[in-house]
């Protein structure tokens, strides 16, 4: 084809648009009290006040010395089964990139760890990102504690730019794969 239809450059630029708003958020599991059984925090409650999407960043700070951070099965998860982790973290700092929908289960793998709380679901849900129109995580943000700041989690200058190179990327391919470059 020679000419670009107007109606499909549109759309190229809006589903580009889309890619750099979906993308990016950075989620530190526990907020300020991070990756720990000191409180215990409640890692059940943080995770219904989030809206995680495709693409967002779960960070788990902790210090490695007491900590990990194992990804796990549903059967593991339920049984605080440390065994046979599907991917094991032990930096202290992970960030963990949720590329799939559906439920990412994250236990510590230290013992005693995971039965005393340490442990945390992340659902992407199945339906397209609105999350302004999504009555359940409004419902859930008065049992916010107090020191969270309101609206969704920040996106670092870093991976906003990591989305908007992705995203030309993708751009250019497309145009290139259609004979425009
Ligand atoms: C833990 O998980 C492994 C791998 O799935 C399994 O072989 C083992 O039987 C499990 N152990 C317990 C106590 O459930
Ligand atoms: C963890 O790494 C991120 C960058 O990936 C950085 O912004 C943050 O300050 C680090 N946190 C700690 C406690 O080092």
């Amino acid at each position: 084809m020679a000419m670009a239809p107007r109606a499909y450059v549109m759309a190229l630029v809006l589903s580009v648009a889309a890619v750099i708003h979906a993308h990016g958020a950075v989620h530190k599991v526990g907020d300020s009290a991070g990756w720990t059984t000191i409180g215990s925090p409640d890692y059940k409650q943080w995770a219904v006040t989030k809206t995680f999407e495709l693409g967002d960043v779960i960070r788990f700070e902790y210090n490695p010395q007491f900590h990990n951070v194992m990804r796990v099965t549903h059967a593991m998860y339920r049984a605080c089964n440390a065994t046979a982790p599907l991917a094991t973290y032990t930096t202290g700092n992970d960030s963990i990139s949720i590329t799939t929908r559906g439920h990412h289960y994250f236990i510590c793998g230290v013992n005693g760890h995971c039965q005393s709380g340490q442990r945390v679901d992340i659902n992407v849900l199945p339906t397209t990102a609105t999350p302004s129109s999504s009555p359940a995580s409004s419902m859930a943000a008065p049992t916010l504690s107090s020191a969270q700041s309101p609206g969704p989690s920040s996106n670092t200058a870093a991976s906003s730019m990591a989305s908007i190179a992705k995203a030309l990327l993708l751009a250019m391919a497309i145009l290139f794969h259609l004979g425009f470059a």
